[in-house]
């Protein structure tokens, strides 16, 4: 019952097998093999976006803060939700790659940018005066920190307000695969079409070694991407393992087919959880996170169980006059057993049970 992160799955054999076989014979180094002339074909094609440039690096912090520093001068600032990874968990790594760039956290429920709290923030960054940071872009979250996702829609209406103001737009896509196994839509719609310039295109989470892709819609911007990645150690030597990864990822759509496995186990859990007596569930299960308030008795339970999960705070689930509670957040992969959820949900509602 391991639902602490997805990252603490392993690789997908089909990853495994792929790196094995790029293992024979010799290859170019520092992304001139040919299977990373592969997978950039496969990207456009995939994203209906032939210009495109994309790039490997070895984790999403890279991936972000590399792709926002093409986007942002030092004195700039990026529009981000305040839950965003970028601004609680990455050790401020725009601002390092950057030069500075500062991140400016907006509020939005179910952890999407507030459309209304943007316009506010972008208007006041309209008058900037020589004094103050510059508007400098718009960093979305898909699938969000809060486990939803954000439609082709509503990326429009965000990124269309940045856009308005002449800021790019950035996709910390992390888990874009699992946003695109629940939506259902074309990659290109809930991208480029809706308005983002760079995509962080995470793998790692969902089923790779450790490899995300950025691609720039942009291509103007790629000469200034590479130098960035070969400043920040980002450029790998041996490269045709990276590329390898991607390559099999995208082979028969098994970054869908990954991505699908983790949402209907998170969807199976929702539903065993939001049936249990007393469970709370504080976001909608959209993809494969779930966050939900739990009454102790049921945290200590899964708990002696050796139910892996972190707590999670969590601002709008405080403890309430019905008792003791506990914020978590269970995070399902491609790898999350259908029989550890129901265990986990049995154990859950063992826990609620009348004493006989
Ligand atoms: C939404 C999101 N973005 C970015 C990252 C950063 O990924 P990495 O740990 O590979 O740098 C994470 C990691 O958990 C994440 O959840």
């Amino acid at each position: 019952m391991w639902f602490a992160s997805d990252n603490t799955s392993g690789a997908a054999p089909e990853i495994l097998e792929a790196v094995v076989r790029a293992n024979a014979g010799y290859a170019s180094s520092y992304g001139e093999d040919a299977a990373m002339a592969r997978v950039t074909d496969r990207v456009r094609a995939l994203f209906e976006a032939p210009e495109a440039a994309v790039y490997l690096v070895a984790t999403c912090t890279a991936a972000n803060a590399l792709g926002l520093a093409c986007l942002c001068p030092p004195w700039a600032t990026v529009y981000c939700h305040r839950r965003s990874h970028i601004e609680e968990d990455e050790c401020g790594a725009v601002g390092f790659h950057s030069g500075g760039a500062t991140l400016a956290p907006l509020e939005g429920a179910h952890g999407k940018i507030d459309p209304g709290k943007l316009a506010l923030a972008l208007e006041a960054g309209a008058s900037a005066s020589v004094h103050n940071v510059q508007p400098g872009a718009l960093s979305l979250t898909n699938t969000t920190e809060a486990g939803t996702v954000y439609t082709p829609a509503e990326v429009a209406g965000l990124a269309g307000q940045a856009r308005a103001r002449g800021l790019p737009v950035h996709m910390d896509g992390a888990r874009f695969a699992n946003a695109v196994a629940a939506l259902g839509c074309a990659p290109a719609e809930l991208t480029w079409q809706a308005g983002v310039d760079v995509l962080s295109l995470g793998a790692t989470k969902n089923g790779c070694l450790g490899v995300e892709a950025v691609v720039l819609f942009d291509p103007r911007r790629s000469r200034e991407f590479e130098l960035r990645r070969k400043r920040a150690g980002h450029l790998f030597s041996k490269h045709r393992f990276l590329s390898a990864q991607i390559e099999a990822y995208l082979d028969d759509d098994l970054w869908l087919r990954l991505a699908k496995r983790a949402n209907a186990r998170a969807a199976q859990a929702a539903a065993g959880l939001a049936a249990t007596p007393g469970v709370r569930i504080s976001h909608p299960v959209e993809a494969n996170m779930l966050f939900a308030s739990l009454p102790a008795a049921v945290d200590r339970a899964l708990q002696a169980a050796g139910a892996a999960y972190y707590s999670w705070p969590d601002p709008q689930a405080v403890a309430t006059a019905d008792g003791e509670r506990v914020s978590v957040r269970l995070v399902c992969s491609w790898s999350t057993e259908a029989a550890d959820v129901e265990r986990a949900v049995a154990i859950a509602a063992g826990a609620m049970a009348p004493l006989p």
